[in-house]
This record gives C-alpha cells, sequence and structure tokens, in this order.
C-alpha cells in the first residue's frame, strides 16, 4: 500500500468510471500572453510513454502560442465515482510528428471536421455559420496538434473517506509517494 504509484491509482479511478464520457475531461491550465493563468476543458486522450500523457489540440488556438512560450502546465482531473482529484504538472510540447498522424487517423470523420472549421476564437462570420458536410477522406491538416506533457508532478486528494488523504508523487524524488494534510 505504501508504495502504490501514481499511475496504478490514476487507472484505478478511471476505471470506477465506467466509460462515463466526463471521466476523460480535464482542466488544462497554461500560463496566458499577458502572464496570467488561463484553463480550459480538454479530453484526455491516453498516455505516450510512461509519464506522458497527450491531448489533440489545434494550432490556431491561443493555448498552442502560450505553451511554444512556457511550456509549464498544470492539469486538474475529478472523478467523480472515486472522488478523486488529481493535479498534474508537468511541461507540454507540440506533436506533429509520426505520433500525431497515428493519432489522427484514430479518429472518426465527424471529428476530424473540427480541424477544418474557421480559427477558433475569431469573430463569427455570418457566412461561416452553415453546416458544413463531412467527409471520409481528410488528410491530415497543417494545424492538427498533439500536446505532450512529460509530468514531474501528480497529487491525488482522496474525499470519499474521512479524514480525506493527499499525497504527492514527484519525478526528481523518483516517484516516492509522500502523505502530505490534506
Ligand atoms: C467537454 C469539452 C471538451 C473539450 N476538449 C477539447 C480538446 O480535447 N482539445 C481542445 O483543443 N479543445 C477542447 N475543448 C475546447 C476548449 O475547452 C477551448 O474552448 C478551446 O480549445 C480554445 O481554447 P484556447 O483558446 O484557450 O486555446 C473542449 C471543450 C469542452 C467543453
Amino acid at each position: 500500500m505504501n508504495q502504490i504509484h501514481w499511475y496504478e491509482r490514476f487507472q484505478k479511478a478511471i476505471d470506477e468510471e465506467r466509460g462515463s464520457r466526463s471521466s476523460r475531461w480535464m482542466q488544462l491550465a497554461t500560463v496566458a500572453q499577458d502572464g496570467k493563468p488561463k484553463v480550459r476543458t480538454v479530453v484526455f486522450r491516453g498516455w505516450h510513454g510512461k509519464n506522458t500523457l497527450y491531448f489533440l489540440s489545434d494550432s490556431r488556438s491561443e493555448k498552442a502560442d502560450e505553451i511554444s512560450k512556457t511550456p509549464d502546465v498544470e492539469i486538474c482531473s475529478l472523478l467523480v465515482n472515486s472522488l478523486c482529484q488529481f493535479r498534474f504538472r508537468g511541461k507540454a510540447q507540440i506533436n506533429q510528428n509520426e505520433f500525431a498522424q497515428k493519432c489522427w487517423d484514430s479518429l472518426t470523420p465527424e471529428v476530424k471536421s473540427l480541424w477544418f472549421l474557421p480559427d477558433p476564437g475569431k469573430p463569427l462570420l455570418k457566412s461561416d455559420k452553415g453546416s458544413k458536410s463531412i467527409q471520409n477522406n481528410y488528410l491530415m491538416p497543417h494545424n492538427f496538434i498533439v500536446i505532450l506533457v512529460d509530468l514531474s508532478l501528480v497529487e491525488l486528494l482522496e474525499i470519499k473517506n474521512f479524514p480525506h488523504k493527499r499525497m504527492v508523487w514527484k519525478a526528481n524524488q523518483n516517484w516516492k509517494l509522500e502523505y502530505i494534510n490534506p
């Protein structure tokens, strides 16, 4: 019990969500261009290597520039069935190579079509309002990006039982488990 690894704990908590859609929603915080924090929801897509998780996004979105300027990010995940809050810290990088191609190939045409919509965050034009037809043969566009986050710290707060439990694992301490006050 003492040496349980955060990865096993996270997988167990995810399994307890029994495939609920929202269990894969995470809050990703970046440092905005004005130096202030900025947070948004993204879909957790999985692991790329042992301590690296990833999301899919659009290079035209502000988070892409923010990450290029300041790669430090924090991610928060709340898993409601197990009443666990995970906080992940790490450095993000943008990937557009073969791994991105593999991710692209796994998407449905409907999801792929999102990368062909007008620039996210720009004013909505009247001409852009109509629904676009969905094709089956989309090639990976230049604005498709994978955001890889190489983790340096994982913190877990469990509030299912009293007293609550809080623990932290740090990469620079060889992921040794440390209990801290909740
Ligand atoms: C449930 C949900 C899931 C989302 N998943 C993603 C995602 O996986 N990737 C993404 O880039 N944006 C996702 N978004 C949209 C972002 O929250 C955000 O609005 C968008 O990426 C623009 O963010 P930015 O301007 O801060 O870069 C999602 C939004 C919601 C509500």
